[in-house]
């Protein structure tokens, strides 16, 4: 099989190591994040990397016991890259100084000036002078280790930018990953280019890697995949098929909690077109049965993925055989954080997942998802053929149109619910918006409100209409929809909806909402 190029994240802690990962993939660069604590002599040799990266961190170098690498990273002979914590650590471990405050803490946007040295890192850098850059950090380096050089310099960092060109060793104090480095991603080109990599990581060649590996890992034995119908489960059921064909069963359980056309929509994708072997279990009397009465949120959500796991589970044991399970984990699933607090945190709400299943079951997993990025889930979605319509959707939740519907859930409210998301779905797309909002939706809120249309006295529901854009779904705005567009909608929804007289929009952020309204 073969290999690409390895370049390794040495993770120190920092909030925004996972970027530091996406500017390199989107360089076309594989690269893995792994926690300094795992990062050992033997680790290195393993791993074989064409280039390292030390990221942030929020320890300081200047505490016994803190963070560091292992020696070995600097006598592999391969280039590396400090960035902030990877800048103080690196020039501490080669014979710098750093030390801590005295007043030149910078955080925040600060302004890097060039010295009078070429470097070809900087290459494309300061064409106006100075550049703009995202600094955070306490500590400072005050004396360089030997070898290095500076090449550029900021108000609260004398060495911002130092070098040793020789040994392909580069350390800033600011961070490149991040937005407000407006040159950063360029730097990091520059220094994927100096360190040999030629950009092997496409998702062609991801796609027949994969389908190699998932052979090698599942032989003649039967596989089942759990389909919701999103993005990572269907990529996932593809990209399996296409290694592994009639070996792989889907199962595609509805509960009753889908929008409108949903059921339907992947029954035809996955089984007329891609000729997959599919059961497609219509279980909505189950679980609408189990949630009647139900209006509490975390009941309502434990009580479905409970249903979900059994039912999966019932079906699942059908299959003769099957000996692995399935599941669209991906990578920020996987990287392993580095905790200082190690605390409890506290349950917002519990998510669905099909988490647990794999063991209760005695199954091995298949994860062909684990090294992706949603974003290069969708683009090897695209490399698959997978339609336009399955890849850009917007994220839908496990416990589907239960928590858009507050209070008691009726076959009578998810109805309505059904019908009034798809007029606002319909006008988001055709007003070309679709693809700027992360997520789009209708709440049916537990209210009747009165109203009046033609010489008539209404007493229907309320409506909340949602939409938000995010990165990742755990800060969320709300979109700026025009009054006109908003007007425009709630006069169809009213119209095209029976049992809705009154129409509003959500206009809250998160935090301190979430996007879900439960
Ligand atoms: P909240 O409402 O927590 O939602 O701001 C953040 C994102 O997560 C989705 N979501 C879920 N996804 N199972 C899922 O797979 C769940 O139980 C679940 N709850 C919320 C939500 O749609 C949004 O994209």
């Amino acid at each position: 099989m073969t290999q690409h190029q390895r370049l390794l994240i040495i993770d120190f802690g920092s909030q925004v190591t996972q970027l530091i990962a996406r500017r390199l993939r989107e360089l076309n660069v594989y690269c893995e994040i792994h926690p300094y604590q795992k990062v050992t002599d033997a680790f290195l040799t393993d791993f074989a990397p064409q280039a390292i990266i030390f990221s942030g961190g929020p320890d300081s170098v200047t505490r016994e016991g803190s963070p560091r690498p292992p020696k070995s990273a600097f006598t592999l002979g391969v280039p590396i890259l400090g960035i902030c914590y990877g800048q103080q650590v690196m020039m501490q471990e080669l014979g710098g100084l750093v030390e801590s405050g005295h007043g030149t803490a910078e955080f925040g946007r600060a302004y890097v000036t060039p010295t009078e040295r070429a470097l070809p890192l900087l290459e494309g850098w300061f064409q106006d002078g100075r550049e703009q850059v995202w600094m955070s950090h306490g500590d400072h380096v005050s004396r360089i280790a030997p070898g290095f050089e500076v090449y550029g310099t900021s108000p609260g960092a004398p060495f911002a930018i130092t070098a040793d060109p020789e040994r392909h060793f580069y350390a800033v104090q600011f961070h490149p990953e991040v937005h407000h480095t407006p040159k950063g991603a360029k730097l990091y080109e520059n220094f994927v280019r100096l360190a040999g990599f030629t950009g092997d990581w496409t998702m062609a060649g991801y796609r027949e890697q994969a389908i190699e590996k998932i052979r090698e890992r599942v032989g003649d034995k039967k596989v089942i995949c759990g389909l919701s119908g999103g993005v990572d489960s269907s990529v996932a059921a593809v990209l399996i098929h296409e290694a592994i064909g009639d070996n792989l069963t889907c199962v595609f359980v509805d509960h009753g909690l889908l929008r409108k056309g949903e059921a339907e929509e992947v029954v035809t994708m996955f089984r007329d077109h891609y000729n997959m072997r599919l059961i497609a279990a219509d279980e909505s009397d189950l679980f609408l049965g189990a949630l009647e009465g139900v209006s509490d949120p975390e009941v309502k959500r434990k009580t479905i993925g409970k249903l979900f796991i059994d039912v999966f589970q019932n079906y699942a044991n059908q299959i003769e055989g099957a000996e692995f399970l399935a599941q669209g984990t991906l990578y920020p699933d996987v990287i392993e954080s580095v905790s200082f607090s190690g605390g409890p945190s506290v349950t917002i709400k519990s998510h669905h997942n099909v988490g647990g299943l794999p063991e209760k079951m005695g199954l091995k997993l298949v994860e062909p998802l684990r090294e992706l990025f949603k974003d290069e889930v969708r683009a090897l979605g695209r490399e698959l053929g997978l339609p336009e319509k399955f890849i850009g959707r917007h994220p839908f939740p496990g416990p589907g149109l239960a928590i858009r519907c507050p209070g008691e859930i009726t076959r009578e409210k998810l109805a309505i619910l059904r019908e009034a998301d798809a007029v606002y779905i319909d006008q988001i797309r055709k007003h070309g918006l679709y693809d700027e909002i992360w997520q789009a939706f209708v709440a049916i809120l537990p209210v009747r409100t009165v109203g009046v249309m033609g010489d008539g006295r209404t007493y229907d529901y309320a409506c909340a209409l949602r939409a938000v854009t995010s990165v990742d779904g755990m800060t969320a705005d709300y979109y700026p929809f025009s009054h006109e567009f908003l007007g425009e909608t709630a006069t169809r929804i009213i119209n095209e909806v029976k049992g809705i007289n009154r129409v509003t929009y959500d206009i809250t952020s998160k935090p301190p909402g979430t996007i879900e309204w439960e």
